[in-house]
């Protein structure tokens, strides 16, 4: 996949104040700086990672569209955690580029740089401050002046707690606005989990391993909301489940052994030989 070798692009040095000038909706203003003028918001070519000579990721190459819900598969050790440790700063590669727009070069930028820039990243044990209302933890997570911490007794201006109500609908968790977080099943601590990270109005959410641990009725609400979150933010969606996969996915990626062994729709990859080969085979 040499092709994906064109992160930098001089000619374009600002930003669109919206998506629309791409023929990309989005329901919030992109940040600025983040250049998408060429559609691709993540631009991974060549990367690789070595722990001890054991190569996590070898020359991996990808590119995942602003607005895009990409799912990343593959077997277990395949690379897709240590992928997204990559584009969050976490992992720094041995080789190889990662850009965040055109511009934006990820391997120069520290994990809360990148955090900053609109990166947000979702582990799978959920943090949330279970003493503290459902409402009261998305206001502790809002993008505040950082070097205060939001208490939450300052005044809420009438723009951020717009921003709580319309997360909370989309969530769906507007009736447990007042429940306290501890008192909130997994699978809707996960919800607001993914709600306080939209609190710091990200443009791309990286998701490990979403609906694990999750009953079937709560991972077909997950579907719908990160289905409803596709267009507005960029998902990469790392998920074992393959139902959940097949219900969600536009794009998928498969990885094996650090690279990508396959892309394209779900139907695409499913009958690709060596796919079948690697998860049958395992
Ligand atoms: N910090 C580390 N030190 C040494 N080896 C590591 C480290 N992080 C990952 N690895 C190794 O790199 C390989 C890829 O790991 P990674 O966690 O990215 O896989 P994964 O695709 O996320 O797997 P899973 O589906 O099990 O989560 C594995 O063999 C793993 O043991
Ligand atoms: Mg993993």
């Amino acid at each position: 996949m040499t092709n994906a070798a064109q992160p930098m692009d001089v000619s374009s040095t600002h930003a669109p104040a919206s998506g629309s000038e791409t023929g990309v909706s989005y329901g919030h203003v992109l940040t600025p700086g983040v250049d998408i003028s060429h559609r691709g918001i993540l631009y991974l070519d060549s990367i690789s990672v070595s722990f001890d000579g054991f190569k996590a990721l070898n020359e991996l190459s990808l590119i995942v569209d602003a607005g895009e819900l990409r799912c990343v598969i593959g077997p277990n050790g395949a690379g897709k955690t240590t992928m997204m440790d990559v584009i969050t700063g976490k992992t720094r590669p041995d080789s190889g580029s990662a850009y965040f727009g055109q511009t934006i070069d990820l391997t120069e930028l520290t994990e809360p740089e990148i955090a900053g820039r609109g990166i947000g990243r979702k582990f799978q044990k959920p943090t949330v401050f279970e003493r503290h209302t459902v409402f009261e933890n998305l206001e502790l997570a809002r993008k505040a002046d950082k070097r205060v911490w939001p208490t939450l007794t300052s005044e809420l201006d009438s723009t951020a707690r717009d921003r709580i109500l319309t997360i909370l609908e989309t969530i769906q968790l507007a009736p447990e606005a007042s429940r306290l977080a501890g008192l909130l099943s997994h699978g809707q601590k996960q919800w607001l989990e993914i709600g306080m990270l939209l609190m710091q109005e990200p443009q791309v959410l990286l998701l490990d391993e979403p609906v694990a641990g999750m009953t079937d009725d709560e991972t077909m609400r997950s579907a719908e909301l990160f289905l409803t979150l596709a267009g507005d933010y960029t998902l990469v969606v790392v998920e074992h489940d393959m139902d959940f996969v097949a219900r969600i996915a536009d794009r998928v990626t498969v990885l094996h052994e650090g690279r990508v062994l396959a892309e394209g729709s779900m139907r695409v990859v499913q009958e690709n030989e060596e796919v079948i080969e690697v998860f049958l085979g395992r």
